[in-house]
Parts: structure tokens; C-alpha cells; sequence
């Protein structure tokens, strides 16, 4: 309805018969007049994703997240985020921030993000962030927070420090994402519940003030997203547990020829084409991201047919795992090592963050009604 026909239906004599009607249908009428006209950046699309600095990256955080960073940088308009916010709701001691925030930064620019093409910023110098997050709090119920699945996880493994913050963590990734206006957000399948909560307080911001916000979709260039799983078959890489059983793209080569060798395996397939077990499939999995097609495929005869020897198999991807992260392990500390680099890394990046994030947080207190002059 265009803003004229609103105003003459609300000056039309048939309304003002029901008073508690007539204020709520005002109310929500004005709100749709007030709608903040440019909603959506101009341009190209906007894309923003985060990683925590809790600990060392791995191949989950490569194949799940960064890859796609390095590509979509390219296309879109990119916001890639240090979440040491975050981190501070299970990491509350802070002598080793520092260091893992540079480290991390430092990898991603190692795996060939680009900081003249993408904004790399840390969450905590964008203090607009903070203000969205309180906003989106009051929008935010406790009963759907106590729901989130990695909420019940880090209770479960930290019983004495079930913090507000850890509660409203899906909250504070809402608030990440929203503050450019992203559309696409690069993760693996772990954070699939967190997009899920940050499409539905977009929609509710949405719905109670005025359209501001597109709704966020987890992003993988159309495949179902990544789960790099652990070498021992139980659960996915991480960051902090699970360390033996985990790649990090700092490890060194002897170190990953260790790990892999000590894949789980067992005596082989009993029957042509058997089915395998997750253990064995997660091996084929992870030989599939760094192996050439052509390895893969004789093994999986190889498997098929009964004559498998998982030494060998083991072997050969320990060796292709060499291969693809020496190179990364080795620029990455280089660039650790430059502090007055990272530094204009940061600051530059935090630059382009806060422009973007100025221009929405004037839409939403606008939105809000926080606008009183
Ligand atoms: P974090 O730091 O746990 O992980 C960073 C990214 O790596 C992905 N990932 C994996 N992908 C595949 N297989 C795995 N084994 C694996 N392990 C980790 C994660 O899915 C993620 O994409 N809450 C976020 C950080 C965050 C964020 C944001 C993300 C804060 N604000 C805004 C997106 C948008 C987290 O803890 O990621």
C-alpha cells in the first residue's frame, strides 16, 4: 500500500468506531509510513562470516569456512570477522588472546584471504556491534536460548561457568552478521542451528520495527555444508578438543604423518562392495579434500574389491595432507611474526567494518524509534 492510500484510509470516517483497534491498526500503519527506504546496501552482495580465537585452525576451519572465504572475496562484498568476543564466554583468561588473535588472522591471510579485497576485522574493535547485540537481547527469549544446542554442550562441559553471554551467544553471531546486512554467511554444518536463530531475530526485528534486515542464509555455494570429520571417527575436527585427532594448519610435517597413521582402521571388508563403516568413510572423506580424483578412485577399487591395505592408504594421505598444509604453515608464520603489518591489517579492516556497521545502526534506532530530534 503506497503511503498515500494510508493516509486517507487513516483519515476515513470509518475508522475510530473500535479505539483499541483504531491504535493498534495506527500503530502498526505508522510503522509501515516510517519504514526506513534503503534497506539493503547498494551493490554487490554482502557476505560475513567469523572464526573464534580459542585455539589453533584446522582442516574443519579450512574446508568449512575459509576456503570459501578465498573464493567468494572475488565476488561479493566481504566482512570476515577474529570473534574474540566470543571467545571471552569460555575463554575468560586472556594472557594467550593476543597471540591466538594474531595467529588467527594470520592463517586466514596464509590460506589466500586477501585484506586490500576483504574487511578483516576483530569483532571488539566495531563497538556498534555491542549496541545491535543489546538491542536484539529484547528480542531474544530465554526458552529458545536454553534450547541451542551448543549452549547445552559448553553448560554440560563447563558447569561453573553458565554465564549470560554464553546464553545469549546466538544472539551476539546475530548481531555479527546483521550489523552489514549480510546475506550470505560461509560456515561448516556445526553453525547451521546458530543461522537458523539469526534468520528468526532478523525476521522479528523485521516484523516489529520496520524491514531493515535481509534474512541470513548459511552459505556453500549450493552443497550441503561441510563436516570435516575427526581422525579418531568420533565427532569433528576442533579447535580445542580432540587435539591428536585434529590437523592444524600449524602442525608440522612429521607430526601430520603421525596423526594420520593412527587413523582409526580396521582388518578390511569382509565382502565385495561392502558398506563402510563411518571410521573408514571419514578417511575416503578426508582424502578426497587434498588427494587428487585419481588416488581416490583406486583406493575405493581397492576397497571395493576387497584388497585394500590401509597402511598404504594411510600413507598416501599423510603425504597429500604434507603437501597441502606445508605451504600454508609456512607463509602463516611469516606473517605471524609482523606485527606492524597485522596491525594495518586490523585497523584497516576494522575501518570498512565501522563505515558499514554506521550506516545500519542508523537505520535501526531510526527503525526503533530512538530518533527524537
Ligand atoms: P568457530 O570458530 O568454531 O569455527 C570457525 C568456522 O569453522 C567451521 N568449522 C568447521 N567446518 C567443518 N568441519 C569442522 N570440523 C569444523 N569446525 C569448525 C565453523 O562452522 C565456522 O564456520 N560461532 C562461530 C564464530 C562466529 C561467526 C559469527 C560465524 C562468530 N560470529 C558470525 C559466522 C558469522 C564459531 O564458533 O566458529
Amino acid at each position: 500500500m503506497s503511503s498515500v492510500r494510508i493516509q486517507e484510509f487513516l483519515s476515513s470516517p470509518y475508522l475510530h468506531k473500535h479505539p483499541v483497534h483504531d491504535s493498534l491498526l495506527f500503530y502498526y500503519l505508522r510503522r509501515l509510513m516510517d519504514k526506513p527506504k534503503e534497506t539493503l546496501p547498494a551493490g554487490r552482495q554482502v557476505v560475513m562470516s567469523g572464526i573464534r580465537p580459542t585455539g589453533f585452525l584446522h582442516l574443519g576451519n579450512y574446508f568449512g569456512a575459509v576456503k570459501n572465504y578465498v573464493r567468494m572475496q572475488e565476488e561479493f562484498e566481504c566482512f570476515f570477522m577474529v570473534a574474540d568476543l566470543h571467545s571471552l564466554t569460555t575463554h575468560p583468561d586472556t594472557k594467550e588472546l593476543k597471540e591466538n588473535v594474531h595467529r588467527v588472522l594470520s592463517e586466514n591471510i596464509a590460506c589466500g584471504l586477501d585484506p586490500d579485497k576483504a574487511a578483516l576485522y576483530c569483532q571488539s574493535h566495531v563497538h556498534e556491534t555491542a549496541e545491535l547485540y543489546l538491542y536484539l537481547n529484547m528480542m531474544a527469549y530465554k526458552g529458545e536460548l536454553e534450547k541451542t544446542v551448543t549452549f547445552k554442550e559448553k553448560a554440560r562441559l563447563h558447569p561453573d561457568n553458565v554465564n549470560a553471554g554464553l546464553l545469549t551467544y546466538p544472539v551476539l553471531q546475530t548481531a555479527d552478521i546483521i550489523l552489514h546486512r549480510a546475506f550470505y554467511v560461509p560456515v561448516g554444518k556445526d553453525q547451521e542451528q546458530h543461522l537458523e536463530m539469526a534468520r528468526n531475530f532478523a525476521n522479528r526485528f523485521n516484523h516489529r520495527y520496520g524491514e531493515v534486515f535481509p534474512e541470513p542464509q548459511a552459505f556453500n555455494y549450493g552443497n550441503e555444508l561441510v563436516k570435516v570429520p575427526s581422525l579418531d571417527g568420533a565427532g569433528k575436527m576442533s579447535k580445542s578438543e580432540n587435539q591428536f585427532a585434529t590437523l592444524y594448519l600449524s602442525d608440522d610435517d612429521e607430526l601430520i604423518r603421525k596423526k594420520v597413521m593412527k587413523a582409526k582402521t580396521d582388518a578390511g571388508p569382509a565382502s565385495a562392495d561392502a558398506v563402510k563403516p563411518d571410521y573408514i568413510e571419514n578417511i575416503f572423506l578426508l582424502m578426497k579434500l587434498v588427494s587428487t580424483p585419481e588416488t581416490v578412485n583406486q583406493f575405493e577399487a581397492d576397497y571395493n574389491k576387497c584388497n585394500i591395505r590401509y597402511g598404504d592408504m594411510k600413507k598416501q594421505l599423510g603425504e597429500d595432507m604434507v603437501k597441502f598444509i606445508t605451504p600454508i604453515r609456512e607463509k602463516a608464520i611469516a606473517i605471524r611474526h609482523d606485527h606492524k603489518y597485522l596491525r594495518e591489517v586490523m585497523e584497516k579492516g576494522a575501518e570498512k567494518a565501522r563505515k558499514s556497521a554506521k550506516t545500519t545502526m542508523e537505520l535501526v534506532r531510526q527503525a526503533i524509534g530512538l530518533n527524537y530530534y
